[in-house]
């Protein structure tokens, strides 16, 4: 593709390609956060066709309306606080069906994750095996635990984003015997109940072949569970971290593709090693469901060409919509929705409003010639990871979020108002 091409337009879900946005914009105002339901339906089936249980990651898009939606989907639900956690119990996701997680969860979240009845606590440190086991008591209740493991293999995704390297600062890791010693910890407890092993490797993965060498560490410790203390996963939760496509540059890789490979990792790895029956499989993805699912609508305010140095277009949001530019060097694909199948050969920086030099939202856009101030900008796949790490920086209110289906939309969250800025002021 040259430069100048249009849009990709496999690259935004079909039921966002022709809505009215200057009606929407009109209404709602920007910058606005627009998710096809159709499409995060579609995504949530092709995860429960391929795996047992399917655990969204709540942290990459949260509300009560995504919450009911994923139950109704038959997914189950990852709250990695009490502040997620309260958000699926308020909206009625069943607790059974929540997986707890956190590497530093206080006594509060232990607590009130005991007492709702979630169904697994992952356990993170040695720590908090002893202090589930004392609530556990306190309570009268056996918890089913699911033990997180690191397993020492890279994931060649962002650094900040890598989370099953000796570094780690989550879970047991493998060498050394330090997660053997976790797992019979818990074993030994009578108030926990050990499912199984967790292992999350990291974030926006494209490489699989990262998913398979954990899988072959994780076949390790479960031949040496089996044979130094006669433990027996029932659960192998491998984690999230199916890379979305964000520029049209990008792999798609598709959910079944992923399963795939998961799958047959398994089954060769534990049949390797003659280790019975495979456990089931549980997997916890966030992005490849929510991102490609929402585009983000902005409105173009300033234009500014600097000679010798390029053109600024400057939109109503950025740095607290999306923070993921400045935090990864994410790259977006920018396009005018209502323009989207024209050639873009304007080369342009698309920055925020923030009062800072670096928030910028598509650092290299390519544009249709003569946007002007006034026009609809979009970004596509802005659906995980945007609304959920968004901010009032600058005491700019948060962007109201809607779901559309069939052409018609309903607002999910509303938009923040200038009362929302001064609400917890004492
Ligand atoms: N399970 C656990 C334990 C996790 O920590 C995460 C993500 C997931 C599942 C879901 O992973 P996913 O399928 O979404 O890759 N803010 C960063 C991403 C942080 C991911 C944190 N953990 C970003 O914007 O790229």
């Amino acid at each position: 593709m040259s430069s100048s091409d249009p849009l990709d337009i496999s690259l935004v879900p079909k039921g966002l390609l022709e809505l009215n946005f200057s009606a929407l914009a009109q209404e709602f105002n920007t910058p606005l956060f627009i998710y096809d339901e159709d499409e995060l339906r579609r995504r949530c089936r092709e995860y429960t066709a391929n795996f047992p249980t399917v655990v969204y990651a709540g942290k990459a898009f949260l509300c009560k309306a995504m919450v009911q939606l994923i139950a109704e989907e038959g997914l189950s639900l990852d709250c990695a606080t009490g502040g997620e956690l309260h958000v699926a119990l308020t909206a009625g996701m069943p607790a059974s069906r929540i997986v707890f997680h956190g590497n530093n969860k206080s006594l509060a979240e232990l607590s009130m994750a005991v007492d709702a009845g979630v169904g697994h606590v992952v356990v993170d440190s040695f720590d908090e095996i002893e202090r589930l086991g004392a609530i556990a008591v306190e309570q009268k209740k056996v918890v089913p635990v699911l033990v997180r493991v690191t397993p020492g293999v890279e994931a060649h995704t962002h650094e900040f984003i890598e989370t099953g390297t000796e570094i780690s600062k989550f879970g047991f890791t493998i060498s050394e015997g330090v997660a053997i010693n976790a797992l019979n910890r818990v074993h030994e407890n009578p108030s926990l109940y050990l499912r199984g092993v967790h292992c999350h490797i990291g974030s926006q993965i494209y490489r699989l072949d990262a998913f398979s060498r954990a899988i072959n560490r994780l076949a390790e410790l479960a031949l040496a569970a089996r044979n130094q203390y006669g433990i027996i996963f029932s659960i192998l939760n491998l984690g999230g971290g199916l890379g979305a496509r964000y520029l049209s540059e990008d792999p798609q890789i598709s959910i079944t593709a992923y399963s795939q490979v998961l799958h047959d990792s398994v089954a060769t790895a534990w049949g390797a090693s003659d280790l019975g029956d495979i456990p089931a499989i549980m997997v916890e993805p966030g992005r490849s469901i929510a991102a490609p699912s929402a585009i983000t609508l902005y409105r173009v305010g300033t234009i500014k060409e600097i000679p010798g140095v390029g053109t600024y277009v400057a939109v109503d949001g950025g740095m607290s919509d999306n923070p993921r530019p400045v935090l990864y060097g994410s790259g977006y694909e920018a396009y005018l929705p209502e323009r989207v199948h024209e050639n873009r050969p304007f080369a342009c920086s698309v920055v925020g409003k923030h009062c800072e030099q670096g928030d910028i939202i598509v650092a290299d856009a390519q544009l249709p010639a003569k946007v002007q101030p006034g026009d609809l900008l979009a970004t596509p796949t802005t659906g995980a990871y945007g609304y959920s790490m968004a901010s009032n920086y600058n005491m700019v209110p948060r962007p109201a979020v809607l779901f559309a289906s069939n052409g018609e939309v309903r607002c999910v969250l509303r938009r923040e108002t200038p009362e929302d800025l001064t609400r917890l002021d004492g």
